[in-house]
């Protein structure tokens, strides 16, 4: 089936085949970037979770490896569920994983490099006193998962968080532990937040604010905050939210209450959960995986024999413009892949006008695109357009005095399946401009069995900046990064028309009041080379 063969991505991360979820432990060792995830050896669907393994030089070219660890003991035999690493200071590794037990309690567990020598990682040792951790009184036996990386206390301990809730309440667990094998509970949780219910995937770290460099997670001091962030079990999405830890008393303080994790800030308005970061000592920076699922059907899946893909990772900093949000940014490392490049120069768009850009094969692309608007116009006309949401104000068709304008991806000629990506500017209730950035899935394809929202929040764009986006586009993928990586937007889309030479990529100015000025880069995008490791033994 053309169609569906089609969907796979040309240059994301994907096993062969068969299920993927979380990204688990990932780290760099000797060389090698490594990335473990969730994995299911035998069909499409999630189930029999296993630990499947990749590693690379560059974080875009990958090797898979044998599967790091499978479910085989009795406290991991429903599944060898989501963990971390941990570098000690002896430059040993560390891993942390939940293990789903032969009656299904979520328990903690050690593994550990049989080979410390060998860069790629290849033999998993599980520690023979697992479980580590079994839920603590109070607990739910199954609200007790995703430990974290470790960082270290101001009293030498190491420290490692756990999310859970009590009741609706998600909560921050917090252990201490000298030596990975006996913990200690900390009276307090680290954080709740009423409504919110089980916090999966818990990611805690530090970011600077006067340096732009990522720091090691155990890093603390003036000129930091640290970034708690939580996936959502209940509504599927990733929360996070900046504030301040203060390690003596193991308390985070979000900077904004009304911001607070859960209720906040989403690192991804789009399909997209289960995040992790990780230190990346080679670069001195801090990487963001994410795993993005399907919107079509099951019945889909298990036809097309694969389901879900990994982000392009992310280097994450702190946003000293806004001093509200954190940056995410595609590896500069993706740009290796840029083949040729179109450059379109001060392109007029006229209200409601659509101008088709010719960049060739358009199912692999890496778009940079700037709009400007006449700041007089904007500030003269600015419709009083309380509470635009892009999810329910209409997506792209619905014209504004400013919006929407944009591009359109993975689109056919007549239009009649098509991806926007758009601005909308809108006067809030406080008479000042806001600005959104949405992604319409609703026209991306014709097919029935696909869910087709539209995506987006609002986005900061300071005095003097004009309108940027970054696309990437990758045959069912599309992450969109507005504003330099403030606002981000994950799209899975399956078009049935707009595929092979037959996608096409066009600008759109659907807004009634005004011209807009854009200037676009587009790169080509070559696949990235995913392969079985030579190791003679797959
Ligand atoms: C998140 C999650 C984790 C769990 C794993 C199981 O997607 O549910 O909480 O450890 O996936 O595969």
């Amino acid at each position: 089936n053309a169609m569906l063969s089609w969907q796979r991505t040309g240059f994301h991360f994907q096993p062969p085949k068969n299920w993927m979820n979380d990204p688990n432990g990932p780290l760099y060792y000797l060389g090698w970037y490594h990335l473990f995830y969730q994995y299911n050896p035998d069909a499409a669907v999630w189930g029999n979770i296993t630990w499947g393994h990749a590693v690379s030089k560059d974080l875009i070219n990958w090797y898979h490896l044998p599967y790091a660890m499978q479910p085989d003991q009795w406290y991991d035999i429903n599944g060898v569920w989501t963990g971390s690493a941990t570098f000690l200071q002896d430059g040993s590794i560390v891993m942390l994983y939940t293990g789903s037990t032969d009656k299904e309690v979520q328990v903690q567990n050690l593994a550990y490099p049989a080979d410390l020598s060998d860069p790629l990682l290849i033999d998993w040792v599980k520690y023979s006193g697992n479980p580590v951790l079994v839920p603590p009184p109070g607990i739910g036996t199954k609200d007790f998962r995703d430990p974290t990386t470790a960082w270290l206390a101001p009293n030498g301990k190491w420290r490692i968080a756990i999310g859970s809730k009590v009741n609706k309440t998600g909560i921050t667990l917090v252990y201490e532990t000298t030596d990975f094998k006996s913990y200690e509970l900390l009276d307090d949780v680290m954080h709740a937040v009423p409504g919110t219910g089980m916090w999966e995937c818990v990611d805690f770290y530090p970011v600077s604010t006067i340096e732009s460099n990522g720091l090691d997670t155990s890093v603390n001091g003036p000129g930091i905050k640290h970034v708690l962030k939580s996936s959502l079990d209940d509504d599927k999405h990733d929360y996070y939210a900046l504030g301040t830890y203060d390690a003596i008393s193991n308390k985070w303080t979000p900077d904004n209450p009304e911001l607070d994790v859960g209720i906040g800030l989403r690192l991804d308005y789009g399909k997209y959960y289960a995040s992790k970061t990780f230190y990346d000592q080679n670069k001195q920076r801090r990487l963001l995986w994410g795993w993005i699922g399907e919107t079509d059907s099951e019945t889909t899946d298990i036809l097309k024999g694969w389901s879900s893909v990994q982000t392009i990772p992310r280097e994450v900093v702190f946003d000293k413009k806004t001093g509200t949000n954190i940056i995410q940014w595609p590896v500069k490392e993706v740009e290796k892949l840029r083949s040729t490049n179109t450059t379109y120069e001060k392109i007029v768009l006229k209200p409601g006008s659509l101008v088709p850009l010719d960049v060739g094969l358009a199912t692999q692309l890496d778009i940079v695109a700037t709009f400007d608007i006449d700041k007089q116009a904007l500030e003269a006309g600015l419709e009083a357009d309380v509470g635009y949401n892009c999810t329910t104000s209409g997506g792209s068709s619905s014209r504004g005095a400013y919006g929407p304008f944009g591009l359109v991806v993975l689109a056919d000629e007549s239009l009649t399946e098509q991806t926007p990506i758009y601005f909308y500017i809108a006067k809030g209730t406080d008479g000042v401009a806001n600005t959104y950035f949405c992604a319409d899935q609703t026209k991306s394809s014709t097919a029935q069995d696909v869910t087709k929202l539209v995506y987006g929040s609002s986005v900061p764009v300071l005095q003097g900046e004009s309108f940027s986006m970054r696309l990437l586009v990758d045959h069912s993928i599309v992450e969109s990064f507005a504003q330099d990586g403030r606002t981000v937007i994950t799209s899975r889309v399956y078009p049935t028309k707009a595929i092979y030479t037959a996608a096409k990529v066009f600008l759109f100015n659907n807004a009634t009041g005004v011209s807009i000025t854009a200037n676009v880069n587009v790169w080509n995008m070559d696949s990235a080379q995913i392969e079985h490791f030579p190791l003679g033994q797959q």
